[in-house]
């Protein structure tokens, strides 16, 4: 049980002084009844909602990004804008962070969570969650290529890559699968066989697909589904 401004503020929303003041002004019920004391306790079972809108009160939120290019992935950084602005000011405030890190000039999936136990344990390289990528490249892509990423390539700096995928799509763009993920791994990967990346998405991280209907710059919270399949993939 927990009060119900504490209830409302968990939210991200509201501070706790704007929480009393909607419940003041009777615009919060909870399970159909108006709420008329600050003090008042809930479990979390309870429907809550404000101005008759039911209020997530989930403990963490889970949102799938299609990151576009020119942010950064970051909660916030001094020169560049970061991911979360794309975001409404309420859940600019709730904690959310990216889990993992796309380049500035990367598009594609990014899940943006608050749930540190969940990313920590995706991120975690003995998990070997793929993530996957579409990859343009100057240059002319061919089945030794093919063959070195399956080996393992060695980075210029003599770091030896987990085998990975590249099935080729196009002369120059390839659906490249990772186990890992080294700083600009992929573009590392490329320059090492000769062939620059132009364009770079992810498309897969983990069980998650890019949700192609949302357009660069939109999200949209996981699905129950998704989110059962993360929590698989987590260990959870
Ligand atoms: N590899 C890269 O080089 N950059 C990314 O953003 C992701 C993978």
């Amino acid at each position: 049980m927990d009060r119900i401004d504490k209830i409302l503020a968990g939210t991200g929303r509201w501070s706790r002084r704007e929480a009393a003041e909607l419940i003041r002004t009777g615009r919060v019920t909870a399970d159909g009844d108006v709420v008329s004391r600050r003090e008042d306790k809930f479990p979390a079972s309870a429907l809550i909602r404000v101005d008759g809108e039911p209020i997530s009160t989930e403990k963490y939120t889970y949102l799938m990004l299609h990151k576009p290019a020119g942010l950064v992935s970051a909660t916030e950084d001094p020169r560049e804008p970061t991911v979360l602005s794309l975001l409404p000011e309420h859940l600019r405030r709730i904690g959310l962070f990216p889990a993992g890190r796309l380049d500035k000039d990367t598009v594609g999936l990014l899940l943006l969570t608050n749930d540190g136990a969940l990313a920590h344990a995706l991120l975690a390289p003995k998990r070997h969650v793929d993530k996957t990528y579409l990859v343009r490249v100057e240059g002319i892509f061919d089945e030794r290529d093919e063959r070195a990423f399956q080996e393992g390539i060695t980075l210029a700096d003599g770091y030896v890559c987990l085998p990975a995928g590249l099935e080729r799509l196009g002369p120059s763009e390839a659906q490249v699968t990772l186990r890992e993920g080294k700083y600009h791994q992929i573009k590392r990967m490329c320059a090492a066989r000769g062939k620059p990346v132009i364009f770079l998405k992810r498309l897969t991280f983990g069980p998650l697909s890019l949700d192609e209907t949302l357009a660069p710059g939109q999200w949209r919270p996981l699905t129950a589904e998704e989110m059962g399949a993360l929590g698989d993939a987590g260990g959870n």
